[in-house]
């Protein structure tokens, strides 16, 4: 079931999605080669602190940190550690969620660390466009496959593998609440948008192949063929003319 959020229950969801982009954008210019996952994960949870926002992943079905640090192949849900040191020509995806007033924000970021290959630059970039693309499918009466649809074909158009073990997903009093928003799909298909409906959409696109294998820590999602992936998140309201990015300072 789709819950549609009142204007005041999505007010009581801006601070979440706040602290939420403002830590993602702290991180953007702290992160640099030397430092390891878990410092990164340290400054998110003390960024969340300083605006009394709870870590949304910590504990979550037993996931051990504040924020999914993703290097590389990693593609999702790698978690922090004092042994992996970034280094110059990483990638690093850092994907976080906050709770404040018992509401949910949840978004992602990739970055580089110093000087990346044209290649992995190429996949930054068509990653955070095809985000764009499909948020500017999202509006009132539009289907959720017109905005599955647009991310998936844009990542294609433009050489990248779309992964598809993971969606995006509604968030609000709950980290993942329904509809469950795949990466490709089939334009006028799938649940009609709403005023009021909250989706955190959320592209992970490889560099080679699309397939993907979990490692023994339960956790970490890595491409099976070693290339790069990133991913990029926002979480959004939908409008009668569109969207409004709420993970947005
Ligand atoms: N960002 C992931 C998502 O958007 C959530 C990670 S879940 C956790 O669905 F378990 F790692 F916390
Ligand atoms: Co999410």
């Amino acid at each position: 079931m789709i819950y549609i959020k009142s204007p005041e229950e999505i007010e009581l969801m801006r601070p979440a999605c706040r602290a939420v982009a403002v830590t993602l954008r702290k991180l953007r210019s702290f992160v640099r080669p030397g430092l390891s996952t878990l410092d990164l994960d340290r400054f998110a949870f003390d960024c969340l602190k300083e605006m009394n926002a709870k870590p949304a992943f910590l504990n979550y079905n037993g996931y051990p940190a504040t924020l999914c640090v993703s290097v590389n192949e990693e593609i999702v849900h790698g978690i922090p550690s004092a042994k992996r040191i970034l280094r110059n020509g990483d990638i690093v995806s850092m994907d976080m969620g906050a709770v404040i007033n018992g509401f949910y924000g949840d978004a992602a970021i990739t970055v580089p660390v110093g000087e990346i290959s044209g290649g992995a630059a190429k996949l930054i970039e068509v990653t955070e466009r095809s985000l764009d693309t499909g948020l500017s499918k999202v509006k009132a009466g539009a289907r959720l496959g017109d905005v599955s649809s647009a991310i998936g074909n844009y990542a294609e158009a433009h050489g990248m593998g779309v992964i598809e073990e993971f969606t995006g997903h509604g968030v609000g009093r709950r980290l993942h609440e329904d509809p469950s928003i795949p990466n490709y799909g089939c334009p006028g298909t799938g649940p009609v948008l709403k005023p009021g409906m909250t989706l955190a959409i959320e592209p992970m696109l490889s560099l080679g192949d699309p397939e993907l294998i979990i490692l023994k820590d339960g956790w970490t999602a890595i491409t099976e063929d070693g290339s790069y992936a990133a991913h990029f998140e926002h979480t959004v309201a939908v409008t009668e003319d569109g969207c409004e990015i709420l993970t947005k300072e």
